[in-house]
């Protein structure tokens, strides 16, 4: 008994001792560079906290955010975990009461100061400021190799129109003129075409109600997004969005529109040269705008290691931690003092479209758009194709599901 009792305490006592972080996120596999930079960071200014990097595969976080919503709903949160800024941090976690009040930190961190007041917004609400920003990532981006473009004899189009004119040519030399990979890359897609469609007024209007989404215009949308379709891969459902990506690296492929961790990806996991080994533009009929979302870290009401969460927080918000993570990531620093020095070609250049183009929230990378909302718009998709890609019925489809689950803030 006695011994028990003494297994019990050492039990109980290493239970304490450890003395973690538990960092939920999606960065698994060829995405984990940026973050393990981050945790480097982190562990040398906080080397008696260990992190718990609890990765959960899927791309976009799809997986992720499935396995969160158990673990908060049933009270058992991480201690921080990777959310994007605006309506999915919002909208699922704070209007449900689940997260700190974070103003304190900004407050002490000088935070206020350094960050713009768009973004800020995007994680406040009257009541308080709610997830600290690790990047800020474009959405609507076009990738290519410029050397195969010249082999094909093809320009980058700036139209989706002259995208269209193409896809035959390219079609006829064995070359898929759009790669695609699973699901919610698809979404990834229509968001881009759907601002291509719309342009960044009415698209905007989504997201506060004030254009449905069987609009005119919205059945536009779909219709371009038919004809797009049928100048991708037929294979797209079974591939990540690396494998997307793959696809035009080794030639089998001409473009894939895809958020920047593409960059990331080619440029740190593929080690190829931006310019040369990979070409980028705004995604057809978007230059000039820019389809924004951010990761983020925020703190759970709960969190079992809270002081440990904010060394985190304190991290990833700093200078030196956000200038570490995304370079690598192949994202943008949300601070206003980063040192575009140590950035590539790329992420220069998206700087530089940053600072000056007209900004947009992503859907399928949570800035705008409740979860339940993303969630059941895959089934517009659904009836777009159950239906020979219907443009009407998959339109108001999506006109149905905002009605039941509400669009936004
Ligand atoms: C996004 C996320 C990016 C990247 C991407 C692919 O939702 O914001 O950082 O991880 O998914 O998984």
């Amino acid at each position: 008994m006695r011994r028990l009792l003494a297994v019990l305490i050492a039990v109980g006592m290493s239970v304490v001792a450890a003395n973690e972080v538990e960092v939920f996120h999606w960065w698994a596999g060829d995405e984990g560079p940026a973050l393990q930079a981050l945790i480097e960071v982190f562990e040398e200014q906080y080397p008696e906290i260990t992190v718990n990097d609890a990765a959960v595969t899927g791309g976009a976080g799809v997986v992720a955010r499935a396995v969160l919503r158990t673990r908060m709903l049933g009270g058992q949160p991480p201690d921080t975990f990777q959310v994007h800024a605006g309506d999915e941090l919002i909208l699922t976690w704070v209007v449900a009461d689940r997260m700190e009040d974070l103003t304190f930190l900004f407050e002490e961190e000088g935070w206020l100061d350094v960050l713009s007041p768009d973004l800020i917004e995007l994680i406040s609400t009257p009541e308080g400021i709610w997830s600290v920003p690790v990047n800020i990532h474009r959405s609507n981006v076009m990738w290519y190799v410029p050397e195969n473009l010249e082999q094909w004899g093809v320009e980058v189009p700036e139209t989706w129109d002259a995208f269209l004119e193409i896809c035959p040519t390219l079609q006829a030399e064995g070359v898929t003129p759009l790669s695609l990979g699973e699901a919610w890359t698809v979404v990834h897609l229509w968001e881009s075409v759907a601002l291509a469609a719309m342009g960044p007024d009415q698209y905007s209007q989504l997201w506060t109600g004030q254009l449905p989404f069987d609009s005119p215009a919205g059945v536009e949308a779909w219709e371009l997004f038919g004809e797009i379709l049928e100048c991708t891969n037929p294979d797209a459902s079974g591939l990540s969005w690396q494998q997307a990506t793959d696809l035009v690296v080794d030639g089998e492929a001409a473009f894939n529109v895809m958020g920047d961790w593409a960059a990331g990806y080619m440029y740190t996991t593929l080690e190829l040269e931006p310019g040369t080994g990979f070409g980028w533009a705004a995604s057809p009929d978007t230059e000039g705008v820019f389809m924004v979302l951010s990761d983020s870290f925020g703190l759970p009401r709960g969190a079992p290691n809270r002081d440990n969460a904010i060394a985190w927080l304190r991290v990833s918000g700093s200078l030196e931690g956000q200038d570490t993570f995304n370079p690598i990531k192949g994202s943008i620093a949300p601070r206003l003092d980063s040192d575009l020095d140590l950035y590539n070609a790329y992420l220069q250049d998206a700087a530089a479209d940053f600072a000056v183009d007209r900004q947009v929230g992503s859907l399928m990378h949570g800035t705008v758009g409740s979860d339940p909302f993303r969630d059941n718009f895959f089934l517009a998709l659904d009836v777009f194709y159950d239906t020979g890609r219907n443009a009407q019925a998959a339109a108001s489809a999506a006109q149905a599901v905002a009605l039941q689950f509400g669009v936004g803030r």
